[in-house]
């Protein structure tokens, strides 16, 4: 059981493990993981070839009309916690600490049945939702989101309905960006006079074959000609197969400014599957695997220059929705005890205990396989970004911190501006057939060159790693602030009784001939100036 001295200790321990020469402790304590008598692992930073501009946009999110993210997640009129609006404000000041530079709404599979003409203006009619069989209320619609995209400090990314008419679709544009006519008139008489200026836009959600491309290239076109200064992306990939069909590139390449890619490691669409710490931490290199396959076939394009990824639904867990796949109309009777039961089914993925030391570590591993691709990859988005599987939980009382928003907010807020060739030479962490490597690392430095911020993880469940880092041939020596989010085990998580199992603390970090350790299952971000 968490408490706070424990993990006063934990940081204690570790402090005092710096000054050791070399990792005593692993020594002593018999490799379970990997059958070795010491966890090891080299970090070499090149520090004399061009670094790589990190694009923040990685550090987005993704809602959808579907569980409790909107409602009863963002938006819950009547809650004490809401203002007069409806918004949470709770939520909305935890999600300000993510530094959210980007929200992409309504779906995901939602927005097949979303005609958005219906969410503005002050008649707004419930309607049956179709692909997720609930009743929508339409009350939170493109005015409430552009709303809460300002509150929180995040650019809003629409993705359109492609089974509309391309008329409707350039009219939502227009609704959003026009200063004159028809559309832009609309918006003012529903309260907002200024544009919205929206700039990133999809043509739909995770769709494919000729007749979707053929009106991807049309849509991008209308949507251009009502604003020319709008992001266009629509679906590349979704699923395992990373795979790009050579015709979008062919027909809708020259239109296109992104390409969405979606994956989620552990599907648990329709099968809720718990697998434990080192089951998930075996998928901790498919999102690096994932991206370069991506590029391959935008580069066989020919299209890199012009065409970036948009990883816009990832996460290490799907959500939930037994019944649904949400890919294809549903009429459904919601006295129906079947339905119902389905739909209760849906709060699996809202179980707190489900997100733990996995989830941080494999939320870095993401991260730093962005990072490393950090010329394809502009854009990410977490999917989702409140409840169900997302990094904060929200409930009628308050909200909880999951694992890993802290992850999300030690990226989004410590590291540097520009990202630096990382080379990790480290032991495996196996299990069963499988294995990752035990430490993965990502270096960040400054425009100035001089301040550095580099996040290391270590993987093993339990023991730690005697860690040497190089900042080109040179081992780095000193003591240096880091931050270090880890738990008091690797099955760690957040709840409403225990918000602060898993956060990250301050402590110094101390390097002798390069050499430091590094606690269990953590993820540690040191910075300053790292001499050798
Ligand atoms: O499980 C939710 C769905 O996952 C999203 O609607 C869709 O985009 C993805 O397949």
């Amino acid at each position: 059981m968490w408490n706070p001295v424990t993990h006063r200790s934990l940081a204690l321990l570790s402090a005092l493990l710096c000054a050791l020469p070399g990792n005593l402790l692993a020594q002593a304590t018999p490799n379970q993981a990997t059958n070795q008598a010491t966890n090891q692992a080299t970090i070499l930073i090149a520090t004399d070839e061009p670094t790589k501009t990190c694009d923040p946009m990685i550090y987005g999110g993704f809602i959808e009309h579907l569980g409790k993210q909107i409602y009863g997640g963002f938006f819950e009129p009547g809650s004490p916690l809401a203002d007069e609006h409806g918004f949470r404000l709770d939520v909305i000041e935890a999600v300000k600490e993510l530094k959210v530079p980007v929200i992409r709404w309504p779906g995901g599979c939602f927005v097949d049945s979303y005609h958005w003409k219906k969410g503005v203006g002050p008649d707004r009619q419930p309607y049956d939702d179709d692909r997720w069989g609930v009743l929508e209320p339409n009350t939170f619609g493109t005015h409430e989101f552009i709303e809460l995209c300002r509150r929180v400090g995040a650019e809003p990314y629409i993705c359109q309905n492609s089974l509309a008419s391309i008329e409707e679709m350039a009219d939502w544009v227009a609704y959003c960006n026009a200063t004159t006519g028809e559309l832009a008139e609309m918006r003012k008489r529903n309260g907002h006079a200024e544009p919205f200026d929206v700039k990133f836009w999809s043509v739909g959600n995770e769709k494919g074959g000729k007749g979707y491309i053929d009106k991807v290239r049309d849509t991008a076109a209308a949507m251009k000609e009502v604003d020319p200064n709008i992001l266009v992306t629509c679906s590349g990939s979704h699923g395992p197969r990373a795979y790009i069909d050579p015709y979008l590139f062919q027909t809708a390449g020259p239109y296109l400014d992104l390409l969405s890619v979606h994956e989620y490691w552990i599907p648990n669409f329709q099968q809720h599957q718990t697998p434990d710490y080192l089951a998930c931490l075996m998928l901790s290199e498919k999102p690096d695997a994932h991206i370069s396959a991506v590029v391959q076939s935008i580069d066989k394009a020919k299209m890199r220059e012009r065409i970036k990824i948009a990883f816009d639904e990832w996460n290490l867990r799907s959500w939930h929705h037994p019944g649904f796949s949400g890919h294809h109309p549903r009429k459904v009777d919601y006295q129906d005890p079947e339905i119902i039961a389905l739909i209760k089914d849906r709060d699996k993925s809202l179980e707190p205990s489900l997100y733990t030391m996995a989830d941080a570590l494999f939320c870095a591993s993401f991260f730093n396989a962005c990072l490393r691709h950090a010329e394809d990859v502009t854009m990410a988005n977490v999917a989702c970004l409140v409840n169900q599987t997302g990094p904060l939980y929200v409930h009628p009382g308050g909200i909880v911190k999951r694992t890993h928003f802290h992850t999300m907010a030690m990226y989004a807020n410590l590291l540097q501006a520009n990202v630096a060739r990382t080379e990790v030479d480290s032991d495996r962490l196996t299990h069963g057939e499988s294995s990752v490597a035990m430490v993965d690392a990502i270096a960040t430095v400054d425009e100035s060159g001089e301040k550095w911020s580099v996040a290391i993880m270590n993987r093993h469940p339990s023991q730690e790693v005697t860690c040497t880092l190089k900042m080109g041939d040179s081992p780095v020596d000193g003591t240096y602030r880091a931050t270090v989010l880890t738990g008091d085990s690797p099955d760690a998580y957040n709840d409403i009784e225990h918000p602060n199992r898993v956060v990250p603390q301050e402590m110094m970090l101390t390097f002798k001939d390069g050499r430091t350790s590094l606690p269990p299952h953590s993820l540690v971000i040191i910075d300053g100036r790292l001499n050798p």
